[in-house]
């Protein structure tokens, strides 16, 4: 049997005929760049995530960009993240003149350790940005006493983490400004570009809704220098329709976690994701950790099983950055999970029959001499 790495055929197909309606209805009314259905949208997902304000905003970059921007950070600041994550997390640093400066990743649950915090701080240092990758918050309270206690901006990245929860709270609402994608193969993912700030900073709001829109409070009148980073319309109204399946999507997401837990925990060779006590994890992304990756992931789509690799460069290995001066061995776990991540077929609509053929392939070409 083969299985997809993702079906978003299947996600939409039970939700087509409202969003076929939802789309038409923008464009009978032209409310095409930003207007009534994105800020709809933004009301619906602030009230979701349980905070003050949501900023639709282009992609999951700008919203990091944006909130970089809006707390004030620029050259020759200094922003501390982790290597293991996407690209994005980094160039938004990057593209507000500031410079990334990189902590190792936590074994266990692939989020930015907070004891390397103290290590990493210099006077420049005037904001953190951790990623709750794959859909897991990182440790946050940690992070925040630290940044509190030195006045430091926390900016999370919940790209992946759309409904994650820390200790009760949803990701995102935790630090000063929360970032989220909502690229299409995201939990929640629009119908092409999209993004979003949650933050319960008023000024903070008002900051990122101006630069969005090149900077201007009334048309044509800039206080600053902005961008144009508008959500679009058709984007606000599917996703309003979408957000309404996120709970139910995440439900099955860990339904299927937990069964593909339960079926590698006799196999030696592979380290299976760990749920955090204090959270809730939301299985953007479901990584194995296997000595022998590319073996694996060339059997695998050998017999038409969908994989990916999540992340198989850490940022800090990336050509773009060799400037900054990293090499390897700067972070280990970083650079060894890079090496064993897999990340195997992982959406709500997943069938039991599919998820069991995936745990019978992966047995069988860990079983396969080539990989023992
Ligand atoms: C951790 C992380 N940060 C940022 C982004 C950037 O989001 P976008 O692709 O919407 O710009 C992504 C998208 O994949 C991501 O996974």
């Amino acid at each position: 049997m083969k299985v997809p790495f993702l079906d978003l055929q299947a996600h939409h197909a039970p939700l087509r005929a409202e969003i076929d309606r939802a789309i038409a209805q923008v464009i009978d009314t032209g409310a095409f760049a930003g207007g009534p259905f994105v800020a709809d949208f933004e009301r619906e997902f602030a009230a979701y995530c349980g905070c003050e304000y949501a900023i639709g905003v282009g992609n999951g970059t700008d919203a990091l960009w944006l909130a970089l921007l809006a707390c004030n950070i620029g050259a020759g600041d200094e922003v501390i993240t982790v290597p293991s994550t996407f690209m994005a997390t980094a160039e938004a640093i990057t593209y507000c003149g500031a410079k990334p400066v990189f902590i190792e990743i936590d074994e266990r649950t692939y989020t930015m350790d907070p004891s390397q915090l103290e290590g990493a701080i210099t006077s420049r240092t005037k904001a953190i940005i951790p990623v709750h990758l794959f859909g897991q918050t990182a440790d946050m309270d940690p992070i925040l006493e630290f940044a509190r206690a030195r006045g430091l901006f926390v900016i999370e990245d919940a790209a992946q983490a759309h409904g994650a929860e820390y200790k009760g709270r949803r990701a995102g609402t935790l630090g000063d400004a929360g970032c989220f994608s909502f690229y299409p193969g995201k939990n929640l993912g629009a119908f092409g570009e999209a993004g979003g700030v949650v933050t319960n900073d008023a000024r903070i709001n008002e900051k990122i809704r101006v630069l969005r829109d090149h900077g201007q409070t009334r048309k044509y009148h800039h206080s600053m220098v902005g961008w144009n980073c508008r959500m679009d319309g058709i984007q606000g109204a599917v996703l309003q329709i979408k957000l309404r399946q996120l709970d139910r999507g995440n439900a099955l997401r860990r339904q299927h976690a937990a069964e593909y837990n339960k079926a590698f925990r006799e196999l030696e060779a592979v380290i299976t994701p760990t749920e955090a006590e204090w959270g809730k994890h939301v299985y953007h992304i479901y990584a194995l950790r296997v000595p022998e990756r590319d073996a694996l992931l060339a059997q695998l789509n050998e017999v038409g099983i969908g994989c990916g690799i999540h992340y198989p460069i850490p940022v800090h290995l990336q050509e773009a950055y060799r400037g900054l001066g990293y090499g390897r061995g700067a972070f280990k776990v970083s650079e060894q999970t890079s090496d064993e991540f897999i990340s195997l077929p992982m959406y709500p609509e997943l069938s039991n029959e599919q998820r069991r053929a995936v745990v019978s392939a992966v047995e069988e070409a860990l079983a396969a001499p080539a990989l023992n």
